[in-house]
């Protein structure tokens, strides 16, 4: 070990005279190397590439092959080109220095040798070049270390980037969660106010009923005792008079009239509000048995008021054409929201169409909803068909209608979740299906199809 606590190295020596690889042997290995003795250029090369020395002290005249030759093939070599070579020149030679730098000397040392020279110049050569091959392998090491990092970084990128990804997702379902749940506290409290208006409208129109056939009964009673009074006692003049004036015999046979649409005006009001309670269901979380047309009627009584003619247009036409369907199992409440997100979008692209047109033009062509309710030709599923002739949708905005938040309305009159809820009822609550089918300026049909079992 020397000073700076690097190893001695194996050093080559290639001489062709004997005494001289002698002297140099005797001087180095007495000094700590290992010295490998090689007497020809052609030898040296094979056996430096068999094993590789830490340094080469190379003579230059020698027959075959001269040192610059041999450096300059040690130099092409990717496994030899950093090995230090120290050329030996002889005083008596002709050396050219600048040559034996150029073929990829580091030092030279003359003949005869002083001991001090060569050890000292061989010693610094080997410091350097094991210096520079430790250079070398840190710089590997930093390198490998770097790739290492540069790696984990890569990873720890791709995981902060799907963290992001998985935030960004869930903060879209969390928003998605809290438009849905405005939107299903929005049904629910209509559904609560119907529910308790239609409540409240039962008792009031239990008595009118139930009074109207009492009331009739009353007064055929009256009529009839007022009719024997009359025959039995002589009336006086004056009341006789009042008696001709009321025209008894039209009031018997007009009042049953009367008491009969006061009947059918009070049967009307049970049915409204009959219809006004099958819209307001609450589901529980069972499916329960359910006629589709009675949601599709109770939605339809809901939206009349959006329906009846107004001051810029006729009212709108509702056509039904329904089937023969039996009941189906499922969630009424959550049907009759999707009919409801249904038939608002046809009123408003209704109305969206009727914009610059005249009374009289839109009377021309009347605004039509049309609604086809039929059983599947296989019979396994019903399909509801709700149709407008309304504006129509372009193609980008049909590749988008069941995207949340999807919504071409202005703010504050879409929120773009009506059809991404019908969607997920329809697929995903009742494993049913819908399509979408509209032309731009014609209209546009929706079909649902739900399967009976
Ligand atoms: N019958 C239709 N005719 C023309 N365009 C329609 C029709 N139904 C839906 N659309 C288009 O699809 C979009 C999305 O409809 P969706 O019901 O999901 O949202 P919205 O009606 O805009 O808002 P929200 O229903 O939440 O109040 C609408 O903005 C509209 O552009
Ligand atoms: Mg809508």
């Amino acid at each position: 070990m020397n000073n700076n606590n690097l190893p001695l190295g194996q050093i080559a020596v290639v001489d062709d005279t004997t005494a001289n690889l002698h002297l140099l042997s005797n001087l180095l290995e007495g000094a700590g190397y290992d010295i490998r003795l090689f007497p020809r250029g052609k030898l040296a090369l094979e056996g430096i590439v068999y094993s590789l020395p830490d340094l080469i002290l190379l003579d230059i005249q020698m027959p075959e092959m001269n040192g610059y030759e041999v450096c300059e093939k040690l130099k092409v070599d990717e496994l030899t080109r950093n090995i230090p070579v120290i050329f030996i020149s002889a005083l008596n030679e002709t050396f050219d220095k600048v040559k034996a730098f150029q073929v990829g000397g580091v030092d030279y040392i003359s003949k005869p040798f002083q001991a001090e020279e060569v050890l000292a110049r061989v010693a610094t050569h080997l410091q350097l070049y094991q210096m520079k091959k430790k250079l070398q392998e840190t710089n590997i090491i930093q390198a490998q270390q770097l790739t290492l990092q540069n790696h984990q970084l890569l990873e720890l990128n791709q995981a902060l980037e799907k963290a992001n990804r998985e935030l960004q997702n869930n903060y879209e379902k969390l928003q998605y969660a809290q438009l849905q749940l405005v939107q299903t506290e929005k049904m629910a409290t209509i559904g609560n106010l119907v529910a308790g208006v239609a409540h409240e409208i039962n008792n009031p129109v239990g008595f009118i009923s139930g009074n109207i056939s009492v009331a009739q009964e009353y007064l055929q009673d009256l009529l009839s005792a007022l009719a024997l009074y009359q025959q039995k006692c002589p009336l006086d003049l004056e009341f006789a008079e009042e008696l001709e004036d009321l025209d008894l015999d039209f009031i018997a046979e007009d009042f049953p009239k009367l008491i009969a649409s006061m009947q059918s005006g009070c049967d009307r009001i049970a049915s409204i509000s009959t219809s006004l309670r099958t819209f307001s269901r609450t589901d529980t979380d069972k499916k329960t048995e359910f006629n589709l047309h009675e949601g599709l009627e109770s939605t339809i009584l809901i939206l009349k008021y959006r329906l009846k003619a107004n001051e810029e247009r006729p009212a709108i036409n509702i056509i039904k054409n329904y089937g023969h369907l039996p009941e189906i199992k499922c969630y009424p409440g959550q049907l009759n929201q999707v009919f409801m997100n249904i038939l608002s979008n046809a009123i408003d692209a209704l109305d969206e169409s009727n914009e610059g047109k005249t009374y009289e033009e839109i009377e021309k062509v009347p605004n039509c909803i049309t609604i086809d309710t039929k059983l599947s030709e296989n019979k396994k599923n019903i399909l509801v068909s709700i149709t407008d002739n309304g504006m129509g949708m372009p193609e980008e905005v049909k590749a988008r209608i069941f995207e949340q938040g999807f919504t071409t309305k202005e703010v504050g009159k879409g929120t773009g979740l009506g059809m991404a809820i019908a969607r997920q009822i329809i697929v995903e609550k009742h494993g049913g299906a819908i399509a979408c089918h509209s032309e731009l300026g014609k209209g546009t049909e929706f079909v649902i199809s739900l399967p009976l079992s």
